[in-house]
């Protein structure tokens, strides 16, 4: 297993590409079992998730290349399609289930294994189930599968989520998008992930209205046709990136940053005494004078503070002057982190959803362990501005969700390597 060796080593200077969407690419890639014909993604990121996708979709039938080291990614199902998706990738990563709506609505059934748990929650399924059933779906569990089917196919219905749920929207809109009639769905998620989606299934050829609001309609349609549609800006990745230099001092600027995409983060960031500023490429991002100010954070949907965002905010808020709240709404347990940055002598106490963290003067270098994807890239942070040496382990996390990330921070002066091997 691979790790990270980081040294503290002063500001950081310089600019940062940010790359494609993490999660609106998990879930435009299974918008191919829609269409019979080929959909192509531009601007992915080269990440394992992707991979993992990818093989997913392959193990249902679909022929999946990739060009340009897999920033393009063509797609193609106009074959016979395999309903089951297998535990073997479905546990490797829970976006697996987003095959679930799209196989309904094309083949009317599918067999999805259940994800089970992961680091940072239980996160069951029943807000996905409910929303299927909706539309026609009946669903049983067995031997820890989700065994799903319809009666001639799915019917478009009127449904509101007991909670804005990320996948479970992007199942319901993708299902609706073939099923019979319209479909009106409520307190439906705002992310602009899922925006993108619904961009790139209108262009697919399906009527929806809505997106970015909490009422979407579908109007169903009897096909899908193909098309091209490039992949949103990675808003969490942007987010880390600007934690950078605001962790550090020095000014980054982060191409392809834009401040809808990060508005209550910015605001945040903007407390602290972090500068954010437009420029025509991007963000740009520089640390005002001196230590970083205590802010209170609480993680929200969108457009609240992100949940993917907490962990990189906690590593700045333990330097900064002062206490901070963090409150961790979304997830049951992310905060896994707090320990490993306690090991770099930061001051935090975890009460269930909240975190008090009490800022120090200057982090300390340790060897520490991630313990999840956000999890990992905190600690790269916080090792970033500490005093000596970091060594994070358990790395593979980092690379499901952040591309060449070795190269882009040194690209900006840090001292970051990764170790090949080892524990
Ligand atoms: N939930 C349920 N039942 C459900 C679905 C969700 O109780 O049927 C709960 C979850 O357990 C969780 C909360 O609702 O406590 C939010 O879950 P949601 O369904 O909104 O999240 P998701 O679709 O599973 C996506 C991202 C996550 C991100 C969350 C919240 C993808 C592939 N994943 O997950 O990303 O944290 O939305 O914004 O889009 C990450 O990238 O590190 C990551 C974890």
């Amino acid at each position: 297993m691979d790790s990270i060796l980081v040294k503290g080593n002063g500001p950081l200077n310089g600019a940062i590409p940010i790359a494609g969407a993490k999660n609106a690419c998990l879930a435009l890639m299974p918008a191919t079992l829609l269409s019979e014909e080929p959909l192509t993604l531009t601007n992915a990121p080269r990440l394992s998730d992707i991979r993992t996708m990818t093989s997913l979709l392959q193990s249902l039938g679909a022929e999946v290349s990739s060009l340009q080291d897999g920033k393009v990614i063509t797609m193609s199902s106009h074959g016979v399609l395999n309903p089951t998706a297998d535990y073997d990738i479905v546990r490797k990563m829970r976006a697996s289930n987003l095959v679930l709506g799209p196989l309904l609505a094309r083949l009317g059934h599918a067999v999805v294994s259940l994800p089970g748990g992961c680091a940072i929650g239980a996160r069951p399924m029943d807000i996905h189930i409910d929303a299927l059933a909706a539309l026609g779906a009946e669903i049983d569990l067995r031997d820890g599968y989700l065994h799903a089917k319809t009666q001639g196919g799915l019917t478009g219905a009127v449904h509101e989520m007991r909670f804005a749920s990320v996948g479970a929207t992007e199942n319901f809109v993708m299902a609706a998008t073939l099923a019979k009639g319209t479909s009106v769905l409520s307190n439906a998620a705002r992310e602009p992930e899922i925006v993108d989606l619904v961009h790139c299934l209108r262009r697919m050829g399906a009527e929806i209205e809505g997106e970015g609001t909490p009422t979407i309609t579908i109007q169903g349609v009897t096909a899908l046709r193909g098309a091209t549609h490039p992949v949103v800006t990675d808003r969490i990745e942007l987010g880390t990136y600007m934690l950078a230099p605001a962790i550090c001092g020095g000014e980054v600027e982060c191409l392809g940053g834009r401040i809808d995409l990060l508005a209550a983060f910015c605001e945040k960031l903007d407390a602290a005494g972090i500068s954010v500023t437009e420029t025509e490429r991007g963000l740009k991002v520089a640390r005002r004078n001196g230590r970083v100010r205590a802010v209170d954070v609480v993680t929200e949907p969108f457009p609240g503070f992100p949940t993917d965002l907490q962990a990189q905010m906690m590593a700045l808020l333990c330097t900064a002057e002062g206490t901070s709240v963090l409150e961790e709404r979304i997830f049951e347990n992310r905060f896994m982190h707090a320990p490993e940055l306690m090991r770099m002598g930061a001051r935090i106490e975890v009460h269930g959803g909240h975190a008090t963290v009490t800022g120090v003067e200057r982090l300390r270098g340790a060897p520490v362990m991630a313990t999840d994807l956000r999890a990992s890239v905190s600690l790269i942070l916080a090792g970033l501005a500490a005093e000596g040496e970091t060594v994070v382990s358990r790395v593979y996390h980092l690379d499901r969700g952040y591309e060449r990330v070795e190269e882009k921070l040194s690209a900006c002066g840090a001292k970051i390597e990764r170790i090949k091997g080892g524990a």
